[in-house]
């Protein structure tokens, strides 16, 4: 069919902060069993060494000077070969792949990411001993930008796919860093990677890349006009012919709510009834009150202001006394903790929090909870939302990017038509996220109305095969597929 080197900073089960994992941990594997040639291209982190057994050294590269060697494995449980770019700045150092202790990013994590992009782009332009060489090389988010860059000269080059996850982060460092990357000194210009005086790792990838995507049609369309742009609405609507949207899938063996391990209960649509146990056994272990009589709203993801931890915070106070209960799950800016703890500490038996990152508490969240909040400023896909439509757990979203294109709003006409699947809201303000939460709230209290909605929700299909099909044509490989939007 067609070799693929698919290149991201992080991949789940071996590596993860967020969504980009999940879908790096999942679309490879997909294509593979599809037929097409895979490598998984990775940083050998210290964590991920950690999970991998025995790699095999592939090869020794000398990228721009620094001496890195390749090593083999397999994603855990599938067959999908990973390489890992080892080299002591990835594999000497616990944490977090991106940030220190006290959250400061790696003062090198532009020399890091540097060193995957070159990797990259050693290998899809055949510069390597590998007797292995992509038809296509696709990269993910900043950290991956310079690969395309610096393969887009080469005779030997692949053809390239940059898939924007989050526009938020650019990969942005100022000129004395790029001086010391010894990058082409031609790429220091507006129409290259300078950006407002800085150098930005992702215009590496939006400027060269022969097909640009991004994780929903909706965010392909807000990223062309101020404010989703974030200043770079002018290049990529001049490539608007090349940019495409693809909806995320989600891994739908990892978040099946009928054989979920990590359930107290598993149960599936014939069975839902079975789902309140899951909300009795989370209330036990968070010390919240044990009680059916008022709906569990939850909450999880990284506390960053694009989250919408503005709207949701002032509103906690009238949710909970409507009445209802709420647990939270995240871990991010010191400011939104704090701030949480302090609400949580007011309201011992309504309100849990977690300040961790908790993969196994996440699912358990997601199969108690009755309602789940998302009330995001910007959201390029979203895949909380998708796991929460998935366990019936109706989502309270903004009508923004991949959250629009997922979550159909309850009203006369979608209950009439079956078709409702949540609660979407649309000014980012939180009265209106506290006026949709009371609809949901109201709408939990009849039985029967929001067992059906359950149940379109439990039915929507999110599992990758159609975009993997997507991906597929836009890679060349297939024939019966269409690669536009
Ligand atoms: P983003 O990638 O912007 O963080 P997504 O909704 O695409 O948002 O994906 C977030 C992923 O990270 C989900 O799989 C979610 O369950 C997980 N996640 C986020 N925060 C936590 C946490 N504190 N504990 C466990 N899982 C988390
Ligand atoms: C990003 C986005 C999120 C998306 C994820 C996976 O982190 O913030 O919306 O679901 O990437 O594509």
């Amino acid at each position: 069919m067609g070799s693929l080197l698919f290149v991201a900073s992080e991949a789940y089960p071996l590596i993860k902060t967020g969504g980009l994992a999940d879908v790096a941990g999942v679309l490879p594997e997909v294509l593979r069993r599809a037929g097409v040639d895979v490598r998984l291209l990775l940083p050998a982190y210290a964590q991920v060494l950690a999970r991998v057994k025995q790699p095999r050294v592939l090869a020794e590269l000398e990228l721009a000077g620094v001496p890195v060697r390749l090593l083999e494995t397999r994603l855990p449980q599938t067959s999908l070969v990973t390489w890992l770019v080892d080299h002591p700045s990835f594999s000497v150092r616990g944490g977090n792949p991106y940030q220190d202790p006290a959250g400061a990013p790696w003062p090198d994590n532009a020399d890091r990411f540097m060193l995957l992009s070159r990797a990259a782009a050693a290998i899809s332009t055949g510069r390597t001993t590998l007797h292995w060489q992509p038809d296509v090389l696709h990269c993910n988010d900043w950290h991956t930008g310079p690969a395309i860059a610096l393969t887009h000269r080469s005779a030997t080059r692949s053809r390239t796919v940059f898939t924007i996850h989050n526009l938020a982060h650019m990969g942005l460092f100022d000129r004395a860093t790029f001086d010391r990357l010894q990058l082409p000194a031609d790429l220091w210009q507006p129409a290259a990677m300078e950006y407002y005086g800085q150098c930005s790792f992702i215009k590496a990838g939006l400027v060269y890349a022969d097909h640009i995507t991004t994780v929903s049609p909706t965010y392909a369309e807000e990223i062309c006009h101020a404010p989703g742009g974030m200043g770079l609405e002018g290049l990529l609507s001049e490539r608007r012919e090349r940019l495409v949207g693809i909806l995320n899938g989600i891994d739908v063996d990892t978040w099946n709510p009928a054989s979920d391990p990590l359930l107290k209960q598993p149960y599936d649509a014939d069975s839902l009834q079975d789902k309140a146990l899951n909300k009795r056994a989370l209330q036990r272990e968070l010390g919240l009150r044990e009680c059916d009589d008022r709906p569990l709203l939850g909450f999880v993801g990284r506390l960053a202001e694009q989250k919408g931890l503005e709207l949701l915070l002032p509103v906690i106070d009238t949710l909970l006394d409507s009445p209802a209960q709420l647990v939270v799950l995240g871990t991010g800016e010191p400011g939104y903790e704090r701030r949480l703890q302090a609400l949580a500490a007011n309201r011992p038996q309504t309100m849990a929090l977690s300040l961790t990152y908790n993969e196994s508490l996440a699912h358990r969240i997601e199969a108690a909870a009755d309602l789940f909040l998302m009330p995001s400023l910007f959201e390029p896909c979203g895949l909380n939302q998708l796991y929460s439509l998935r366990y019936g757990t109706l989502p309270v979203v903004r009508r923004v990017g991949g959250l629009a294109d997922t979550v159909v709003d309850t009203d006369a006409d979608t209950l009439r038509t079956g078709s409702a699947t949540g609660f979407v809201f649309e000014q980012p303000t939180p009265e209106a996220l506290l006026q949709a939460a009371r609809r949901a709230i109201d709408l939990w209290h009849d039985t029967q109305l929001w067992r059906q909605v359950q149940l379109t929700a439990m039915a929507q299909d999110f599992s990758w095969q159609q975009s993997a099909a997507r991906y597929l044509a836009l890679y060349g490989f297939a024939t019966d597929a269409r690669g536009d939007n």
